[in-house]
């Protein structure tokens, strides 16, 4: 072996001791715990032979505490780029075999200059936590780390997609990065995010709680939150991570990829027509007419188990990417609450930063009132809805089907939150509140004064009738072009698929300012 020779062995042998992390044992703890190691993660995530690594020979500077007999190249993280179906990403993935993917001074080094090289090429960012957070032996170094990441999580915000998914343990402020991310993914029973573990609030409050139950997948996906996906293992969670990138652009300068379809543009759906129950009180579901109306009935749902009363997610329709939001008559009749107005904000919020068009299927019956709504700040959440369809300059096609009352239908993507084509099936009604109620405030005095019960019932029937006639129908919106068309409910797909063709290259723009003020 010539000295050339030995120099390549040596990179080689350096290489294999770096791809093996923390050491076999560590890798044989990671997998009895049904957790895969960051390499074989990342290698799930990319294209078969894409990925290119960098920062593989990094190595902390520590000395405190015996750091500085213990190194490893590559220091608990493994970052670089690759692609998947074909497209640039940015990934970085923390690798638990090394000091628990603690996070180092150098680690952070690393997964900043991934993120910035990903806002510099405009291509989305993948961050894949399993870590003890801060290194403790690095004590401010280490807290500093965490600063610089968090910067650029809020820089890189609306410029390239983010995303997360928590694999293993991300505690204390380490979680505010996934939280500044655009989704979060969790897997069921092995990872879990928390500002204080169990213990701590025990001693703290006196509270008992599982990991499971304090920060689990399951609870931030339903209760919090926080989580947008929770998968049942590892390989399903990736597999989420890259159905969701085939909706989104790779940057705000750029459209989602069009995706090719076989389902007509104008094939209509008779079923659509009888959808609607006789008894307005009566819910239908929702998602069946969203599979009916996008391409091929495939829709990928974002926080499925969360504020349920509102659907939200992806879908294409002819080829083009959409976000859908949806009031769900199924579920508390589709009022809006406190969660499902931030749900549907933020949604429509990433929409509108990443060049999405807006789909919004509309049956509500207003906001849910009562104390627990109003103590929990409804106004301000509900405000915040309305302010991201507000703002909002992509395409908006909205529909409404049935009921769209008071406050709500002006916050669900209405003709004077620049919506650009608000249609109406004939079974819609947009009033101030349904007939019930309005009666029941105008006619009060008239029926408290009415000689019989039966005098009252009628006159509570008689002007029940007067206002459906005026209001519960969608003609009183259409004679004064609030909507821009009724339309025949099995033609929904067709006529949403033209108006966005017709929106395809929209510009519209908001006033110059820092930035706004969303009322958060
Ligand atoms: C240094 C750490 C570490 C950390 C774990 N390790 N966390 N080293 N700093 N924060 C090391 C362990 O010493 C061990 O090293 C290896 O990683 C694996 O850890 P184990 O404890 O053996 O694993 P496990 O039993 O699975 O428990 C995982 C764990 C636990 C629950 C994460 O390690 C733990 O509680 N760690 C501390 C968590 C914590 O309090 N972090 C600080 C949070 S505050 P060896 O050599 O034996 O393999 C924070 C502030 C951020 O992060 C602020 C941002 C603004």
């Amino acid at each position: 072996m010539n000295i050339q020779q030995e120099n390549i062995q040596k990179l080689v042998d350096r290489r294999a001791k770096a791809r093996l992390g923390g050491g076999e044992k560590r890798v044989e703890a990671q997998h009895q715990k049904g957790k895969f190691t960051a390499r074989e993660r990342i290698a799930l995530l990319l294209d078969e032979g894409s990925f290119e690594e960098y920062d593989m020979f990094v190595q902390h500077r520590c000395t405190h505490f015996g750091m500085d007999k213990q190194h490893y190249d590559g220091d608990g993280v493994v970052t670089g780029c690759g692609t998947i179906d074909g497209r640039l990403v940015y990934v970085f993935a923390q690798d638990f075999t090394v000091t628990g993917g603690s996070l180092s001074k150098t680690m952070s080094e690393k997964i900043c200059k991934v993120m910035d090289m990903a806002v510099r090429n405009g291509a989305p960012v993948i961050g894949l936590n399993d870590s003890g957070g801060a290194r403790i032996q690095e004590g401010i170094d280490a807290l500093a780390g965490y600063g610089e990441i968090f910067e650029r999580n809020i820089l890189a915000s609306g410029v390239v997609p983010q995303i997360s998914g928590i694999l293993g343990p991300c505690a204390g402020g380490a979680v505010y990065s996934p939280a500044l991310t655009d989704f979060t993914l969790m897997v069921k029973n092995t990872s879990y995010m928390f500002l204080t573990g169990p213990a701590v609030v025990k001693s703290v409050i006196g509270e008992e709680v599982t990991q499971e139950e304090l920060g689990g997948a399951t609870v931030h996906a339903s209760k919090s939150g926080v989580a947008h996906f929770a998968a049942e293992n590892e390989e399903e969670g990736i597999a989420t991570l890259k159905k969701l990138l085939s909706f989104l652009p790779q940057n705000n300068r750029e459209e989602a990829p069009l995706r090719p379809t076989a389902d007509p543009y104008n094939r209509v759906d008779d079923a659509l027509n009888s959808i609607i129950p006789d008894n307005p009180n009566k819910p239908y579901d929702m998602y069946a007419v969203i599979r009916s109306i996008v391409d091929d009935g495939d829709f990928f749902e974002v926080h499925r188990a969360y504020a349920r009363n509102i659907i939200v997610g992806f879908a294409h329709m002819n080829g083009r990417s959409v976000g859908v939001v949806a009031n769900q008559p199924a579920m508390l009749a589709g009022a809006l609450d406190i969660n499902a107005s931030r749900k549907a904000a933020r949604f429509v919020r990433f929409c509108d930063a990443f060049n999405i068009p807006l789909v919004t299927l509309v049956d509500v019956p207003g906001f849910l009132c009562g104390t627990h709504q109003e103590y929990g700040a409804i106004i301000a959440n509900g405000a915040k809805l309305l302010y991201a369809f507000g703002e909002a300059t992509v395409p908006k096609v909205t529909v409404t089907l049935r009921k769209s009352y008071g406050g709500a239908h002006i916050v669900m993507s209405c003709k004077q939150l620049r919506g650009d084509l608000n249609y109406a099936w004939p079974s819609a009604n947009i009033a101030v509140m349904g007939a019930d109620g309005a009666v029941g405030v105008l006619y009060a005095k008239d029926m408290k004064a009415a000689a019989t019960p039966e005098e009252a019932a009628r006159i509570r029937e008689e002007k029940k009738k007067e206002y459906d006639d005026l209001f519960n129908n969608p003609y009183q919106a259409a004679q004064k072009g609030y909507i821009d068309d009724i339309i025949e409910p099995r033609n929904t797909r067709f006529r949403v698929i033209r108006a966005l063709e017709q929106l395809a290259a929209k510009q519209q723009e908001v006033p110059a300012k820092k930035h706004d003020n969303l009322p958060l």
